[in-house]
């Protein structure tokens, strides 16, 4: 340890006098900081020094499309004199050290920039051994991609600007200078300046009204990590749901939110029952315009959610329920780096679906279980076969590459599956309640791979006796043998309907049968012909995955004709249908595909549309003229990705 830390001070001093130098020669000091530090996607020495609460004071321009801040950190300091924080794409104007208005100005470096760097650069900042405060002057940039800016045309209410922010991995760096490791939880409290008709809120205790000045304040008082800081401004409006839950949205959106998410005091109280009471307080929901690039996103306090979620039947709410869960599984108990994601999206997933079955049915669970199966193995099949098969490990090893390839229905459905597959073994009683022991025992802390490893050993495998293949599911690519396999009546149904359907037989042919009443003499005749409402939504999501990859364009026209999945209304729906008419060369679906791609800006439908329109040249072409139009409505994180797929 000592050594370590000799040797981290050595390399730093070096680095201190070489840094120009460095610069120079073209070789980043960044590389040879990043060795010292655990998290391979922070530069912070955390270890030597950590924010233990940050005050934020914060100007939202929308004029500029810039936030002016103060980052105001309270170090825990170890005896260092050295302090590194994480920035990428921010103007750092000058940073003192002390207590407000008792302010030294200090000296700091700022490692090279390189356009491509994931990470940013280092901020290293001069610091005596005793130094606890250290302030950062600092604004936003054009490259700071957290953030999105709206202007008024891409709102409901085309009248105000709307601004939002994305932490989630690594982002929260490109908006705010700090140690941007989950592995460090902070408090943190703000003073917001907004434009007077608009209102702020935070992943923190929130407004119910705009004020006249424009100017808020919030308080997170409790430990979190840092891509959980989250800031959005609008015109918003806000609803009740119930004692400790309610929606924030555009007053246009409102009325149709308050309908969408109705089951929320439900949702909350569900999952207290399963996993312990709720820790934040205030559950919250806020309604995001069409560019948010994720279905939702678990702010605390204030998850945000895509509006692609008000259906107008509530057929999307397990989003929510995941979201929801996120304040146990992620929020509560933290992965400790990306490389431990699973821990976050696994335990969220598996919990997820408990509290699917218990508001639905172990039917519908068993349903959304099997569909998200489905995804899983056919993801399994293709990392076999791409750059990085390991990848296909729960653990991962992310060094040098995004954390968003992280973001893969492995962290997700593997991890779930793994859950269930031991909930299978030691019996639902049992595990369930090694889970709420597990939240119990990490509240407020962050865990990685091998402590999870070593609990579910002591707690609940060696007290029962049992063995389990830990280590495979963890440490090995693909799927173990005893994975859990669950079957559903449902799933059946709808596949042998897709199948006949595939086979060419009309089954919206309508079927005619009589029926006796009252004794033998009077008949009745009954006309049966399918229709939507016979299934819900992710039934039909089956159907469309169990057809073929290309259909006969005249089989597409009887479905659109019958059941209008083009126009449906549900994303997921849509999307699906969507790139089976991409492969058909279904021109019909064209116009609503381009209505949809031009309006939605969630990433989980662009993305396989856009690469399914990137495998003909000919709709490459077309894929290209709208997203030139498109790119205005979409995040830059969505931006970044559709353009790897059509330039
Ligand atoms: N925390 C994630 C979103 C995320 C992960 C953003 C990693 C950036 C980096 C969120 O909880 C999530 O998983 N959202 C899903 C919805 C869910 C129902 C699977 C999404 O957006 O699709
Ligand atoms: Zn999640």
């Amino acid at each position: 340890m000592r050594a370590l830390h000799l040797l981290f001070f050595s390399v730093f001093s070096l680095l201190m006098i070489a840094c120009e130098t460095v610069v120079k020669k073209n070789v980043s000091p960044t590389e040879i900081i990043a060795k010292q530090t655990a998290d391979d996607h922070s530069y912070a020495n955390c270890k030597e020094i950590h924010t233990k609460h940050l005050h934020l004071e914060l100007d939202v321009n929308f004029e500029n499309q810039t936030i002016y801040g103060v980052a105001r950190h309270e170090m825990i300091n170890n005896g260092t004199d050295t302090a590194i924080f994480d920035i990428k794409g921010l103007e750092i104007q000058k940073i003192t050290l002390g207590q407000k208005g008792n302010e030294k100005e200090a000296s700091f470096m700022i490692g090279k920039w390189d356009k491509d760097s994931i990470l940013g650069q280092p901020l290293l900042v001069t610091i005596k051994r005793t130094t606890q405060y250290i302030n950062i002057y600092y604004k936003t940039t054009e490259l700071t991609q957290a953030i999105d800016w709206l202007s008024p045309s891409l709102t409901s209410g085309k009248v105000h600007p709307f601004m939002y922010t994305q932490g989630q991995a690594i982002l929260t760096r490109t908006w705010i200078p700090l140690q941007d490791s989950p592995a460090n939880r902070i408090t943190y409290s703000a003073d917001v300046k907004v434009p007077a008709d608009l209102m702020a809120v935070m992943s923190a205790k929130n407004p119910h009204h705009k004020t006249k000045d424009g100017i808020y304040h919030f308080e997170m008082k409790q430990a979190i990590p840092c891509y959980l800081i989250a800031l959005a401004v609008g015109d918003l409006s806000y609803r009740k749901l119930g004692v400790n839950s309610g929606v924030y949205a555009e007053p246009q959106l409102l009325a149709k939110a308050s309908y969408e998410f109705a089951d929320l005091p439900n949702m909350i109280t569900t999952a207290e029952n399963l996993y312990g009471p709720y820790k934040w307080e205030q559950y919250d929901l806020l309604v995001l315009p069409y560019s948010f690039p994720y279905g939702g996103m678990e702010n605390p306090r204030l998850t945000f959610v895509n509006p692609t979620l008000l259906v107008g039947d509530r057929s999307l709410v397990s989003v929510v329920a995941h979201e929801l869960a996120h304040s146990w599984s992620g929020n509560l108990v933290t992965n400790s780096s990306w490389d431990d994601f699973w821990l976050n999206e696994g335990f969220t997933v598996y919990f997820e679906n408990r509290i699917m079955e218990q508001l639905y049915s172990k039917e519908i669970a068993d349903m959304l279980a099997l569909i998200e199966f489905q995804e899983l193995e056919s993801t399994i099949s293709e990392m076999d076969k791409s750059e990085h098969p390991e990848d296909s490990r729960l653990k991962l090893n992310l060094a040098n590459r995004d954390p968003e390839d992280g973001l893969t229905d492995i962290a997700y459905v593997k991890g779930a599956f793994f859950l269930k597959t031991i909930e299978q073994k030691v019996g639902r009683k049992r595990f369930d309640q090694f889970l709420n022991k597990y939240f119990q025992h990490f509240s407020f802390k962050t865990v990685n791979t091998e402590q999870f490893k070593a609990y579910l050993n002591t707690q609940l495998l060696q007290p029962n006796k049992l063995t389990f293949n830990t280590s495979e599911w963890l440490y090995q690519k693909g799927l173990p043998k005893n994975c859990i396999q669950l079957h559903s009546q449902r799933f059946e149904k709808i596949t042998q309907l897709a199948r006949k359907f595939a086979a060419g037989e009309n089954i919206f042919k309508k079927k005619v049968s009589w029926v006796k009443i009252k004794g033998k003499r009077r008949k009745k005749k009954m006309v049966y012909q399918l229709k939507r409402t016979d299934f819900i939504a992710q039934e039909w999501q089956v159907f469309i995955r169990q057809l073929p990859k290309k259909m006969a364009v005249e089989q597409l026209k009887l479905v659109d004709r019958e059941l209008n999945f083009k126009n449906w209304g549900n994303a997921e729906i849509m999307e699906e249908w969507f790139v089976l008419g991409i492969r058909s060369n279904y021109k019909e679906v064209f116009p609503a595909m381009e209505k949809f791609i031009s309006k939605v800006g969630r990433r989980k439908f662009l993305l396989p549309i856009y690469s399914t329109l990137a495998e003909q040249e000919r709709t490459k072409k077309w894929a290209l003229g709208v997203y030139k139009k498109a790119k205005i409505n979409y995040h830059p994180i969505t931006q970044k990705s559709i353009e790897e797929l059509i330039y």
